[in-house]
């Protein structure tokens, strides 16, 4: 008699926390396929956890270029790409013919890469030393380094193979 009723106590018990956890999860369900807004911010958050290291810390979170003391007078070559130490390398500008201001156009790499001095591309962060990049400026002095030299056409190229004798 008296362990019927605790079995349906207990059923009731286990009813309600059923019901509870359904209008809890439609809650939840409502909230996340909610506004197209939503969703939207919901693609743009990256899963940061499939990125080795502690963001943040190991490699910079920013959501848009701060300012900096960066100065497109003090590079070496124009049009150049410039990787920003002041943001550990997230942010980079490009210098050009000045139209963007002293900072030239500013961009920055998905968070958790960083601006590859070297390789002249958003990269790794544990693949960049961040702090070589300044060293590394000059390579935007090497035409076939620089992305914004242009590249001889391989039919311009074909003129330089030379003609073999018969
Ligand atoms: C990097 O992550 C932060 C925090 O989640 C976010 O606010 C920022 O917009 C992200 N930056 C980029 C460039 O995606």
């Amino acid at each position: 008699m008296c362990d019927k009723l605790i079995s349906v106590v207990a059923f009731l018990a286990s009813a309600i926390l059923v019901a509870e956890s359904i209008s809890i999860h439609q809650t939840y369900e409502g909230y996340a396929v909610g506004p197209k807004l939503r969703q939207h911010e919901k693609e743009q958050q990256q899963d940061l956890s499939k990125i080795p290291g502690i963001p943040g810390k190991d490699y910079p979170l920013f959501h848009s270029v701060p300012p900096t003391s960066f100065s497109c007078k003090h590079v070496p070559a124009h049009p150049g790409i410039y990787a920003n130490v002041e943001t550990g390398c997230q942010a980079y500008h490009v210098c050009h013919d000045g139209r963007e201001g002293e900072q030239g156009a500013s961009f920055l790499c998905t968070n958790g890469t960083i601006f590859n001095q070297a390789e002249f591309a958003c990269d790794w962060w544990y693949n960049v030393n961040c702090h070589e990049a300044p060293n590394l400026y000059r390579l935007n002095l090497d035409p076939a380094k620089n992305p914004y030299v242009p590249k001889r056409k391989p039919e311009e190229e074909l003129h330089f193979v030379p003609v073999e004798k018969y």
